[in-house]
């Protein structure tokens, strides 16, 4: 069997960038698109480094990156959609990962989009979205940890789910 992370079980791997990003390859993680409705309109991200908080009240967590577009859109409506994506959905995965060099609005154009409590933009056809009001942000590093209360659901709870891992998607 190959070891991708150690060459030896016991060897201690310095946890430096390759090493690191290697590791976190491992994992298999679901994959979401986050969005808002920001002031230049709508705006959204794929992003996998999403967790549950806390059930009560219904609190959630999603890392990005400082430089994003959906951070800013974010921390100006003070909300943002978590829609968990379905084994269907691995091209709009790509879409919202800036893989089809496309941007804003016309990311939103292969999918159909409804809202719910907040006005972030919620798909339609998502295994459950979680709608937020931002509540507090943290800086971490390159990163914001964004913290919502969860204050709407919806998805259609059907059908396989969409992981990253590996570098690639799959089916669960
Ligand atoms: C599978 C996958 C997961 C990703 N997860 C995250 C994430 O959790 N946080 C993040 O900041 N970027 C993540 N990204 C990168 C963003 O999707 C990408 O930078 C996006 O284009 C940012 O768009 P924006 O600048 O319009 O917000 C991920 C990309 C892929 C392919």
């Amino acid at each position: 069997m190959t070891k991708l992370v150690q060459a030896e079980p016991r060897a201690i791997v310095a946890p430096g960038g390759p090493a690191f990003r290697q590791a976190m390859a491992q994992i298999a993680s679901a994959v979401h698109v986050v969005t808002t409705l920001g002031p230049a309109g709508r705006a959204g991200m794929t992003a996998t480094s999403v967790a549950s908080v806390s059930d009560e009240p219904p609190t959630m967590l999603v890392c990005i990156e400082g430089a994003s577009r959906t951070l800013a859109a974010i921390e100006s409506s003070g909300s943002f959609c978590i829609n968990t994506l379905s084994d269907t959905h691995e091209e709009l995965a790509a879409i919202f990962a800036k893989r089809r060099n496309l941007d804003g609005e016309a990311r939103f154009a292969t999918a159909d989009w409804i809202t719910l409590a907040t006005g972030a933009p919620v798909l339609a056809e998502a295994l459950v979205s979680f709608d937020c009001r931002l509540i507090d942000v943290h800086l971490v590093a390159t990163h914001r940890i964004l913290i919502g209360e969860v204050v709407a659901l919806g998805g259609t709870g059907l059908g396989g789910g969409l992981v990253y891992r590996r570098r690639g998607f799959g089916a669960v």
